[in-house]
């Protein structure tokens, strides 16, 4: 099985991922490099075009949707989904660490979360603010046995998976996730992020045909991501070292009833 990782040359953003709370995550990605614009996109998108369909899958199993958040960080695309996040909600509480535990906006559907990520800091600080319900830490790349069932399960029973920062999970890995997910038996939708050119665009449709293989187109959606530092974009060589922006794309697919 391939164990291939995207091309990148990302700089190392380790220490902020283990910070003991969101605020250098909040400075260093999500203003200093413009990371939190692409949540306000996902967040209104998903205000107009995902939340009434996952609030009437809650009405319609009568109980609160599950929602899964793979490589979480601290849980800034769960917010975007499930509490409706603009930049503004971020800037208010994310930014210090005397209101970072509080929570902008209440949630806006029955909804129970799970953050899975290696950083058990990022955990932590999700769980203790209100963010992740549960948390699961684990190393994608490395899973152990029981860490493969249960993550499984978790895909499996999830109605909304959220996956980004695929650049850092090696291909077979993300290609279980999605397998797990399309596995599912209740109403499920999954939200993948493709960032260009971190992921590799032969990597991306890789990743694109599986999808489609296993699921139902639903939508796209392109956006900005991260400024692309000027020392990464050289190390990208001619191809991509005169980008000034990576690029996301986020595509919806649905489970196939
Ligand atoms: C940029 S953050 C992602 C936050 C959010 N999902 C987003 O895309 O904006 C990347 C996260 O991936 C996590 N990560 C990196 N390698 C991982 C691995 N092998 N297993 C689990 N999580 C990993 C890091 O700890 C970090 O929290």
């Amino acid at each position: 099985m391939s164990k291939y990782y995207a091309k990148t040359y990302k700089q190392d953003f380790t220490a902020v991922f283990n910070h003991k709370d969101c605020t250098r995550y909040y400075h260093e990605l999500m203003k200093e490099l413009d990371l939190v614009e692409r949540s306000e996109i996902v967040a209104k998108y998903s205000e107009r075009c995902l939340l009434p369909i996952f609030k009437q899958w809650a009405l319609e199993l009568n109980k609160p949707l599950k929602f899964v958040d793979m490589m979480c960080a601290y849980g800034n695309d769960t917010l975007v989904y499930t509490n409706a996040y603009y930049q503004e909600d971020f800037a208010k509480t994310w930014a210090s660490d005397s209101t970072c535990y509080q929570l902008a906006k209440p949630r806006q559907l029955p909804v129970e979360t799970l953050g899975v990520d290696k950083s058990e800091s990022a955990l932590q600080f999700g769980k203790k603010a209100g963010i992740f319900d549960k948390t699961q830490a684990l190393d994608m790349n490395n899973l152990s046995e029981s860490e493969a069932q249960s993550l499984k399960e978790q895909c499996h029973s999830a109605n909304t998976l959220t996956m980004n920062s695929l650049g850092y999970i090696q291909e077979d890995q993300i290609n279980k996730v999605i397998d797990w997910f399309s596995g599912g038996l209740e109403p499920g939708m999954i939200a993948i992020g493709f960032v260009y050119p971190y992921d590799g665009p032969e990597r991306v449709s890789r990743f694109k045909q599986l999808l489609l293989e296993k699921l139902k187109f639903f939508a796209s959606v392109p956006m900005t991501n991260i400024k692309l530092i000027e020392r990464e974009g050289a190390k990208y060589g001619p191809e991509f070292g005169t980008w000034k922006t990576c690029y996301y794309e986020m595509w919806y697919l649905t489970r196939i009833a």
